[in-house]
């Protein structure tokens, strides 16, 4: 066995009813003062939060949105600072998390990130800010929370359909973590038991909102995948992803959903291995087939018909994938990967090989 290993250092504090120790690991920063970012739909649930916090909280700012847009960034850290507060704890999903890196990045103190989706944001030094039209992302280690509380019983509340997507997205980490540039068998061990936590605690979290024992899973799903990527690269899937994204506006979660059977199908021959991990993970016999009726049975959006996706953007959405492809197990050509989207796009049931 050969192996390179390197993780970013994090604090990571899990279970149910963990919430209450966020007044310790304040403390535990030499921190007093506590400023909670979250977003307006958030505001009604901060009540555990509260209780931990007691006096140390001095106050919430609740304008957190997607892509940090800069007016609100800038408002964010007038409030930061006019409450003299000394430390941020964003509760909520990637926009929250990444107006809290922006805080603590800019601000120079701690955070103490409350996650409620499974995106895994939490886990990475990657943050950004729209200024303008434009997006702009920076890495840098400051952005990482000094501890992040990931507590089963804060995601009774999150909705189906963010359970279902955020988790997709999720899935897709673990999935991309299973064929890496350079080897790692810790990652790929990793992954396989991430795929398999999702897999129950998904579908069980979508038919069962308040399952503890399925949310507890799908967030300890969520955990893996942050950590797996911090410890290996994107490929193929997240290439596509961005693209979708950047240029056609899908959302992450959603374009994660449909995209990540359609990748594996088209990986399959370079990569048997994270095959047989992810049918081991899944009880599946066909590894794309299983992610796709993973999908289907918790409610994720398959067709890239159905999330806007114009047919005529497909081949040149496929040329920006190979032209900005850093890495993937199998080659590409624009052909190819314009007939993975024309499948994505009608949703054709998916199999290993069949691109
Ligand atoms: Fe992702």
């Amino acid at each position: 066995m050969k192996f390179l290993f390197q993780v970013m250092p994090a604090r990571a504090v899990f279970g149910v009813g963990e919430i209450g120790r966020l007044g310790d690991e304040i403390d535990r920063l030499e921190a007093g003062r506590v400023m909670i970012a979250c977003t307006k739909g958030a505001t009604g649930r901060l009540g555990p939060l509260r209780q931990a916090l007691g006096e140390r909280l001095v106050g919430v700012f609740d304008g957190a949105e997607p892509h940090c847009p800069q007016p609100v960034a800038e408002a964010a850290l007038e409030r930061f600072s006019a409450l003299g507060a000394d430390a941020v704890v964003p509760f909520g999903g990637g926009s929250t998390l990444g107006l809290g890196k922006m805080i603590t990045v800019r601000t120079g103190r701690p955070m103490v990130a409350v996650p409620t989706t499974y995106s895994g944001s939490e886990m990475t030094p990657i943050y950004g800010m729209k200024i303008g039209q434009e997006k702009r992302t920076w890495r840098d280690a400051a952005a990482l929370p000094k501890t992040v509380i990931y507590d089963p019983a804060l995601m009774v509340d999150l909705p189906a359909g963010l359970t279902a997507t955020t988790g997709m997205n999720c899935l897709a980490h673990a999935v991309e973590a299973l064929y890496p540039k350079e080897p790692n068998p810790i990652a790929a061990d990793l992954a396989e038991r991430c795929i398999e936590a999702l897999s129950i605690g998904l579908p069980g979290s979508v038919e069962r909102p308040d399952d503890l024992k399925a949310r507890e899973q799908a967030l300890y799903g969520g955990f893996l995948g942050g950590l797996l990527v911090t410890m290996v690269g994107i490929a193929l899937h997240h290439r596509i992803c961005h693209v979708l994204g950047g240029h056609f506006g899908v959302p992450h979660g959603e374009s994660n959903s449909v995209i990540l059977p359609y990748v594996v199908a088209y990986n399959a021959s370079a990569a048997p291995n994270a095959m047989d991990a992810i049918k081991r993970a899944l009880s599946a016999e066909d590894a794309a087939a299983g992610i796709f009726d993973l999908a289907g049975r918790i409610g994720a959006p398959r067709t890239l018909l159905e999330l806007g996706m114009p047919a005529d953007g497909l081949a040149h959405a496929a040329e920006e994938t190979v032209a900005t492809l850093a890495y993937n197990p199998r080659t590409v050509s624009v052909q190819e990967i314009t007939e993975l989207l024309q499948a994505a796009h009608e949703g054709r049931p998916p199999s290993e090989g069949m691109i």
